[in-house]
C-alpha cells in the first residue's frame, strides 16, 4: 500500500469515479456551487476584485473580509447523507475550472489512532504541517501556488469524544488546539487550502472550531421527490414505470411506525442493491417485487436519537409525511 504519511488518502484531481459520485449527488446543488466557488477563491484571490470592478466599478471593503477568513466548512447532519460523498468529489469540479493541480487529502479521525488525545493531537498537527509544506512547494516565482489542497477531515467529531473518553478538563484542550492553530494558519498564510469537517453531531464540535466557519452545511434524509429522482436515475432502462418508482418513493419514506425514511445510503448500498440480486439471475425486475422489498427494507435510525419503538408516538410535529 502506498503510504500517505498521515492521510488514508491523498487523490489528485479529476478522477473519473469522482466525478461520477458527484454528479449523482441529490439535493445538494448549493452546497456543491459554494463549495467550489470558495474554492476557487481560493486559488485566486484576484478574481473577487475582478467582479467588484466588473460590476460594481469600484472596491467594496466588503471584500476586506474575505482576508484572513478561515476557509472551514463544516458538513454535519444525519447519516448517509452525503457529507463524505460530496466533501471527497466537490474538487473534482474544482479542477474543471480552475488552472491549478487540485488534491484531496483525506484523513478520518475515527479509524485513526488509539483515539487517545496526544495521539490525535499529533495526527492534526502533522496532518496540517504536511498540507502547508505541500501548497508552499508548488509556489512559482511569483509567490503563486500551482496547487489547490482539499483537507478532509472525516467523523470529526471523534475529536470530541475523545475529549469526553478521556474525561479532560477545560485545559487540556491539545487536539482541539491543534486544529485551531492549523485553522487559523491556513488562514493568516490566505494558503490555497480548503478545510473541510464532517459530522453526525454538530453539538459536539467545539465552540471556538465552529466560530471559525465559514459556512456550516446542514445534511438531511432525501424528501420525496429526491428518493425518486435517485431511484429514477438507477432503474433508467428497467421497464419499471414512473407509478412503480412513486410507490417505491412512497414505500421509502416515513411511516406509522416510524418517523424517519430511508438516507441516502439506505437507498444506494441496501435497497438498489437488494432490488437487482433479488431479479438475479433468472428474472427481470419487476415493479410488484421492487415495491415488496422497499416495504421490508428497514431504514437507518437517525443519529444519536434513540428511537425506539415506544419512542415513536411522542415524536409529534415531525410527521412521516413531510418525509
Ligand atoms: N445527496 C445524495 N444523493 C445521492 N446519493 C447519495 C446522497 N448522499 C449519499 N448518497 C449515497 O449514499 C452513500 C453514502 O453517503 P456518504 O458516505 O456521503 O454519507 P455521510 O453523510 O458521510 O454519512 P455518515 O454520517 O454515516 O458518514 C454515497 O456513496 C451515495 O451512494
Ligand atoms: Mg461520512
Amino acid at each position: 500500500m502506498e503510504n500517505f504519511g498521515f492521510f488514508e488518502d491523498v487523490i489528485a484531481l479529476p478522477d473519473p469515479r469522482g466525478q461520477t459520485d458527484y454528479d449523482r449527488l441529490v439535493g445538494l446543488e448549493a452546497y456543491k456551487e459554494r463549495l467550489v466557488k470558495e474554492t476557487l477563491l481560493l486559488v485566486d484571490p484576484r478574481v473577487l476584485q475582478g467582479w467588484a470592478q466588473k460590476h460594481h466599478r469600484s472596491e467594496l471593503n466588503a471584500l476586506d473580509y474575505f482576508k484572513a477568513r478561515p476557509p472551514l466548512f463544516l458538513l454535519a447532519g444525519d447519516v448517509g447523507t452525503g457529507k463524505t460523498a460530496l466533501a471527497r468529489s466537490f474538487g473534482n469540479e474544482v479542477a474543471k475550472r480552475s488552472r491549478v493541480q487540485v488534491r484531496l487529502y483525506a484523513m478520518s479521525l475515527n479509524s485513526r489512532g488509539s483515539g487517545a488525545v496526544g495521539e490525535m493531537t499529533r495526527l492534526i498537527s502533522a496532518a496540517f504541517r504536511q498540507v502547508q509544506d505541500e501548497v508552499a512547494k508548488s509556489r512559482d516565482q511569483h509567490g503563486q501556488s500551482r496547487r489547490a489542497i482539499i483537507l478532509l477531515i472525516d467523523e470529526a467529531d471523534a475529536l470530541a469524544q475523545s475529549r469526553e473518553a478521556a474525561q479532560m478538563h477545560h485545559e487540556d484542550r491539545a487536539g482541539v488546539n491543534a486544529l485551531i492553530r492549523g485553522v487559523d494558519e491556513v488562514a493568516a498564510g490566505r494558503l490555497p487550502i480548503a478545510i473541510i469537517m464532517c459530522t453526525n453531531r454538530l453539538a459536539a464540535i467545539d465552540p471556538a472550531v465552529r466560530r471559525r466557519a465559514a459556512a456550516v452545511f446542514e445534511f438531511h434524509r432525501p424528501k420525496r421527490a429526491q428518493r425518486l429522482s435517485v431511484l429514477r436515475d438507477a432503474f433508467l432502462g428497467s421497464g419499471l414505470t414512473e407509478s412503480e418508482l412513486e410507490a417505491v418513493a412512497d414505500a421509502t419514506g416515513g411511516t406509522q411506525q416510524r418517523a424517519y425514511g430511508f438516507t441516502y445510503s439506505d437507498l444506494t448500498q441496501r435497497l438498489i442493491p437488494s432490488i437487482v440480486l433479488d431479479a438475479f439471475p433468472e428474472q427481470p425486475i419487476t415493479g410488484k417485487r421492487a415495491i415488496e422489498i422497499a416495504r421490508s427494507v428497514s431504514p437507518t435510525p437517525p443519529f444519536g436519537e434513540g428511537y425506539s419503538a415506544d419512542t415513536i408516538g411522542a415524536t409529534n410535529g415531525r410527521q412521516s409525511n413531510s418525509y
